[in-house]
């Protein structure tokens, strides 16, 4: 903001030069030019300072537009210094061979502006695909991070791991009627990935109690989840000996139940256990 408002300064004294005298001695506009130059670099050096600070880009944006408008009016103003170089007498020429070399200097500064200005507006298209490839970068990962890691926030009753949400029952149901239950909260009977982290989060919250999951061979001999989806045996999750299909009467074990151990087993699916549910974002 102060920056801005040096800008506006500088620009209103720009403009005053417009209306100068004649008569004013060139020395003295020359010296406001020079003081106008020096305030322009300071100007500069504070947009160099921002650049790297990495402020927002849009200050940014209107401060090349404040810059750009006060190096074009201080271009009119060196512009409007000529004429009166021409309307000078020539008892004042000799004095104005003198100043041949302020002009050269006038002109080389507004040279020197307009390569300042090009580098500036250079800087700032470059510093703008920065801030845009940054931006897009930003997006990516977060997005990324949503669909992997991030935490979610879930409904009360439910905890948030990773990307899921978790239901623990306290009650207990069959095998049919668990799958039913989180179905119709939206939710699966528990699906798990095969990961270490993840099977010792549900270990903490089902250890020392038995919890059916979303696993089945009833319908197909095959392990499969609820989702129908196919499951890759790895005996070190499962109880020792199991899954062994255990027979009693008509009924075989078709069940996955996660046992107070903490690894599975088959059971009965009209045993009554309680279950755990998933929401997987
Ligand atoms: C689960 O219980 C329901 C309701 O009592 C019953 O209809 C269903 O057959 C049971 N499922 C199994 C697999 O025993």
């Amino acid at each position: 903001m102060k920056l801005l408002m040096s800008v506006v300064v500088l620009m209103y004294v720009v403009a005053a030069e417009d209306v100068m005298s004649p008569t004013l001695d060139i020395i003295s506009e020359i010296k406001k030019i020079k003081t106008m130059e020096e305030k322009l670099n300071a100007l500069y050096d504070e947009f160099r300072e921002l650049r790297s600070k990495n402020e927002v880009h849009t200050e940014v944006k209107n401060l090349m537009n404040s810059l750009s408008s006060a190096v074009s009016a201080l271009n009119d103003a060196v512009l409007n210094t000529n004429p009166f170089f021409s309307q000078l007498t020539s008892r004042t020429r000799n004095k104005l061979k003198q100043n041949d070399c302020w002009k050269s200097s006038i002109q080389t500064d507004q040279q020197n502006k307009q390569r300042d200005f090009e580098s500036l507006s250079s800087s700032l298209s470059a510093l703008k695909s920065s801030v845009s490839d940054l931006t897009s970068s930003v997006a990516s990962l977060s997005s990324k991070q949503q669909t992997s890691d991030a935490p979610v926030t879930c409904k009360s009753g439910w905890i948030s791991y990773k990307s899921s949400c978790f239901f623990f029952s306290s009650n207990a149901l069959n095998w049919t009627e668990a799958r039913d239950y989180c179905k119709a909260q939206g939710a699966l009977l528990l699906k798990i990935q095969d990961d270490d982290r993840e099977w010792a989060f549900l270990n903490h919250h089902t250890i020392p109690t038995s919890y059916w999951v979303g696993l089945t061979d009833q319908t197909t001999d095959q392990w499969r989840w609820v989702d129908d989806t196919p499951y890759t045996m790895n005996k070190e999750r499962w109880n020792p000996g199991q899954p062994d299909d255990w027979k009693l009467g008509e009924e075989r074990e078709d069940c996955g139940v996660i046992t107070n151990t903490g690894k599975l087993n088959d059971g009965h699916c009209y045993i009554k256990f309680r279950f755990i549910c998933r929401v997987q974002f």
